[in-house]
This record gives structure tokens, C-alpha cells and sequence, in this order.
């Protein structure tokens, strides 16, 4: 029992190759609180990690969305520049209005910095029982293209038409990331998700890209499967599956998916990894309206994140001290909040992560 407890929950992202060089170094990270709950949640990181003596300095930045002179909305450029200059960022939740209005700030962040992956680790939180208590398998997404790449339009009216862009360039960048992580993470399988028998194009050359990056990782088990088949046997037996790579529309709904197996999006973290060497790590939930405010949003997600993030930067020390404490004040039912069926408040659980890392040292 005490080894699955120490055993990591976030496993570190600092094999890839790309992203290697400036991580040592940073010692500023950029900030985006974010919307709703975002603001709170991020208190409560930054509460811990001072509670925790992490050595980094947070640069806030705001992304709310500005109107560029022709007319396009944009990421504030002081956002873009802190990125840039910081490499490393943690971002809550941004409110996206429906079907008019501004574009995604979270699509934008993705496309201005490359986000190509998207990494979710979800394994089973020791001691918060659920339907399946031996969860541990990892979501990677791309994160560029794929159904979400934007390209929309009406041909005539009444008949919209929107592009599923699949390119050979992210397929391969995408399934090597995945191999990558996997070896470095001491994973055995990837599991490639398709629907090559019916878009037999698009899912075809995603499919044919991660047979061909397969080849050159002969140690890591490679499998591919129709997302259908995915999603059917996930929730059947979610411990059979390890890495799963996938294009972007299928990770979007399958790591919800696997995020409800093991509490849902209040306790699920994330990394977005970039190309030009920009990592951004964020929470998988919303801003919550019907909770912000009130201090009752689990900060969990926002703060494993964090502590992805504190792997992705090589402080492997911090990140497991916090995990260790954020993972022990869950499975004391007391300080759990609402959405994982406790009625403590942010607060509450803020304040025992920081009590127990204070008394730690
Ligand atoms: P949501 O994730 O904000 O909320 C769904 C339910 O989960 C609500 O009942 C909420 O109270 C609960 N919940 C979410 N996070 C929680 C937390 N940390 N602690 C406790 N309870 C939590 O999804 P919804 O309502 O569909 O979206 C609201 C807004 O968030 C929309 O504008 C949407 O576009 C945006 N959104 C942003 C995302 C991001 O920035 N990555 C992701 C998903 C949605």
C-alpha cells in the first residue's frame, strides 16, 4: 500500500529532447490566474508553494482577450512576451463564450506558442475510492490540428462545412513525444486511437505516423485501437491501458473520460508541451461559475499541475514534497471538498496541504 503512495502520481515530462536546455534555469514562471475559480485555485498553489519554499517567482499575467487594430481578438502581448521570456507557465481556467464573440484564449495560447501535446497523466488517488482503484494511464493529445484546427465555413446557407486538418508534421512530432515519454517514464505500451476505417485519410496518416515512429522504440509495446473499442474497454477495465496517443478531438473527450475514473476534472493535471520549447501546464476543468467565489473549488488539478510542472523544470524535490501532502489531506475525508463528496473549503484544504509540508521540514 505505502509503495502505490509514494509511487509518483505526476510523472516528470523532462525527457523531451526539445524542451530540455532552459528548464534548469528558469527561475520566474509566467501565471495566468485565469477566470471564475481560476483566481482562487491559483492563491492556493502559490500558498503552497511558498508553504514549500519552491524556489521560482510567479510573473501574473492577464490573457483576457484584446481587439487587435484589424479587429481580431488577441493574447495581450504582455502575456506573449512573459511566455516567451519565462519558457515555463501554469494557467487556470479561461472562460470561452459560445458561438460568438472572442475565439478560445486557450486555442490561441496553443497556436501562439505551438502546443503540440498534451499530456494527462490520471491515476487512481490513493485512499478516494472510486468504481476502479488501480487507475494509472496517460492521455497524450495533439493538440494543433485535428478537428480543432478552426478552419469553418458556410457554403451556402444552412450547410456549414468544418476542415479536419491532419498533417504528417504534427502526427510525427506527436506519436515521438509519446514514445519518448513513455521510455522515459518506465511506461510499456502506446496505444495509438483512430478511426482509420472510416476517415481513412486523415486518421490513416496519423495512424501510418505512429506505425512508422513505433519502429524506432522496439522496448515499448505499440498498439493501436479504434477509439470506439477505447472507450468501450475503459470503462470496462481502464488498468489495462498505459500511454494512449491520439488527434485532438478524441484526447479532448477521452481524457474527460478517463479524468471521471478517477474523480473527475477537480483532481486531473496537465501539461501542454510546445515546440519552441514553451511548456504551459493547466488544470482540464472550467472556470466553475456556479462555484467561484464561494471557496469551495478543489484546487487539486491547478496544483498537480504545478507540481508536473516543477518536474518539467527539474525541482523533482519540491514536486514530491508537495504531491506527498496534497495526496495525504485527500485521503483524510475531513479536508476533502464538495466535489469529492467533503465539505471542506478551499481554504480549509489550502491551508492542511501548507500545515503538513511546514511541519515536514
Ligand atoms: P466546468 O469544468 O467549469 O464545470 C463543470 C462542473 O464541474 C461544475 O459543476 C463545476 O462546479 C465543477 N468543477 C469544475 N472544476 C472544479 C473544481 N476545481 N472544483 C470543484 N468543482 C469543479 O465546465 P463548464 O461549466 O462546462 O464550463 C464553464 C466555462 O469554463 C466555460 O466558459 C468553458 O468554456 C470554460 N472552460 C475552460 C477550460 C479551460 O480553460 N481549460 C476547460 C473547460 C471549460
Amino acid at each position: 500500500m505505502a509503495s502505490r503512495i509514494l509511487r509518483s502520481l505526476v510523472p516528470p515530462l523532462k525527457q523531451f529532447a526539445g524542451t530540455r536546455t532552459y528548464a534548469k534555469e528558469a527561475s520566474l514562471v509566467t501565471l495566468i490566474p485565469g477566470d471564475g475559480i481560476g483566481p482562487e485555485i491559483s492563491a492556493a498553489v502559490q500558498h503552497i508553494f511558498a508553504a514549500a519554499q519552491v524556489p521560482i517567482d510567479w510573473e501574473v499575467v492577464d490573457v483576457t482577450p484584446v481587439k487587435s487594430p484589424d479587429g481580431r481578438w488577441t493574447i495581450p502581448i504582455k502575456a506573449i512576451e512573459s511566455m516567451n521570456k519565462n519558457k515555463v507557465g501554469l494557467k487556470g481556467p479561461l472562460a470561452t463564450p459560445i458561438g460568438k464573440g472572442h475565439m478560445s484564449m486557450n486555442l490561441a495560447l496553443r497556436k501562439t506558442f505551438d502546443l503540440y501535446a498534451n499530456v494527462r497523466p490520471c491515476k487512481s488517488l490513493e485512499g478516494y475510492k472510486t468504481p476502479y482503484e488501480d487507475v494509472d494511464l496517460v492521455t497524450i493529445r495533439e493538440n494543433t490540428e485535428g478537428e480543432y484546427s478552426g478552419i469553418e465555413h458556410t457554403i451556402v446557407d444552412g450547410v456549414v462545412q468544418s476542415i479536419k486538418l491532419i498533417t504528417e508534421q504534427a502526427s510525427m512530432r506527436v506519436a515521438q513525444f509519446a514514445f519518448d515519454y513513455a521510455r522515459a517514464n518506465n511506461r510499456s505500451s502506446v496505444t495509438a486511437v483512430h478511426k482509420a476505417n472510416i476517415m481513412r485519410m486523415s486518421d490513416g496518416l496519423f495512424l501510418r505516423c505512429c506505425r512508422k515512429v513505433a519502429e524506432d522504440y522496439r522496448d515499448i509495446k505499440f498498439d493501436e485501437m479504434y477509439l470506439d473499442t477505447v472507450c468501450l474497454n475503459m470503462v470496462q477495465d481502464p488498468t489495462e491501458f498505459d500511454v494512449l496517443v491520439m488527434p485532438n478531438l478524441y484526447g479532448d473527450i477521452l481524457s474527460d473520460l478517463c479524468a471521471g475514473l478517477v474523480g473527475g476534472l477537480g483532481v486531473t493535471p496537465s501539461g501542454n508541451i510546445g515546440a519552441g520549447g514553451v511548456a504551459i501546464f493547466e488544470s482540464v476543468h472550467g472556470t466553475a461559475p456556479d462555484i467561484a467565489g464561494q471557496d469551495k473549488a478543489n484546487p487539486t488539478a491547478l496544483l498537480l499541475s504545478a507540481v508536473m510542472m516543477l518536474r518539467h523544470m527539474e525541482l523533482k524535490s519540491y514536486a514530491d514534497k508537495i504531491e506527498t501532502a496534497a495526496l495525504e489531506v485527500i485521503r483524510n475525508p475531513s479536508f476533502r471538498t464538495a466535489d469529492l463528496g467533503g465539505k471542506a473549503t478551499c481554504s480549509d484544504f489550502t491551508k492542511e496541504i501548507c500545515n503538513i509540508i511546514e511541519s515536514s521540514d
